[in-house]
């Protein structure tokens, strides 16, 4: 009898101890990849957010602690109405439909930006999901929605002014600390790993500070063709460079 050909896991030889621990993608190119094949933009949206399934499990599979995803930005309110409804509907059935998996995979659901723009009914399932999700201790997912990078920074600068205003923080004792702890994502470890889709080579406003240190991947491909095998190949990438935190390669004990 004819044995099925097994598929291979693109992810099963990668080295566990050379992975990322944060992670953040920019999931760009799904209107261009849908406009390729004559379809409409919602479709690439559509195949984007199974991009997302399948870059959740399998993060979540190989041991990553947070994974942080561009969602919404806040530029993107000024799409046609249609679109930024589709894409709310979008992420609600997402929340939907993921809602066990996160619960079952221990994954806890985190989400920062403008929270308080996005429809009530998106929010609801979005703090619902939050709450449902808390005891999650696996790995934290966190949707960038209506985020900023710039804004962000701004609101923790105003939070930084008002508690020294109070008389809470001596201005003279502000460090990096504390203004991390006024970022939306206090808590989260650094990015180590950012990821951009579809052959740009920006960083849209996307954690300005905390990519202070990381480690850029783009790729050409749109995010709908984003999978198993291109995150292996992003995760290869990672491993295969040389983190110095401007120290030199002596000082770490490596080559170069
Ligand atoms: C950029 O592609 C993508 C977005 C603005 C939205 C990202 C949304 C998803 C991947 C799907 C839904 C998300 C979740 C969390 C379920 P683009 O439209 O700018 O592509 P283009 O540059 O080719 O026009």
């Amino acid at each position: 009898m004819a044995s099925k050909s097994k598929k291979t896991d693109p992810l099963a030889s990668l080295d566990r101890s050379a992975l990322p621990r944060h992670v953040a993608v920019i999931m760009d190119g799904n209107g261009r990849w849908a406009k390729s094949k004559g379809w409409r933009r919602v479709r690439g949206h559509e195949e984007g957010a199974e991009s997302v399934r399948v870059i959740v499990r399998s993060c979540r599979k190989l041991g990553i602690d947070a994974l942080t995803l561009y969602a919404f930005s806040e530029e993107n309110w000024a799409r046609p109405k249609a679109e930024v409804e589709a894409l709310m509907r979008l992420l609600g059935r997402f929340l939907k439909k993921e809602r066990q998996e996160m619960l079952d995979q221990g994954i806890r659901l985190n989400a920062i930006g403008s929270i308080e723009r996005l429809p009530k009914s998106t929010r609801k399932l979005l703090d619902q999901t939050m709450a449902d999700t808390s005891q999650g201790k696996d790995m934290v997912l966190t949707l960038a929605l209506s985020y900023g990078g710039r804004q962000e920074l701004t609101q923790a600068a105003r939070r930084l002014a008002a508690d020294a205003a109070a008389g809470k923080l001596d201005p003279e004792s502000i460090g990096e600390d504390a203004l991390a702890a006024r970022l939306y994502t206090a808590g989260l470890p650094e990015v180590d790993l950012m990821i951009r889709t579809s052959g740009e080579l920006r960083v849209s406003n996307f954690l300005l500070w905390q990519i202070a240190y990381a480690e850029f991947y783009f790729t050409d491909t749109f995010f709908p063709d984003f999978r198993e095998a291109e995150l292996a190949r992003a995760f290869q990438a990672y491993a295969d460079r040389e983190r110095r935190f401007g120290q030199t390669g002596d000082q770490l004990g490596v080559s170069g």
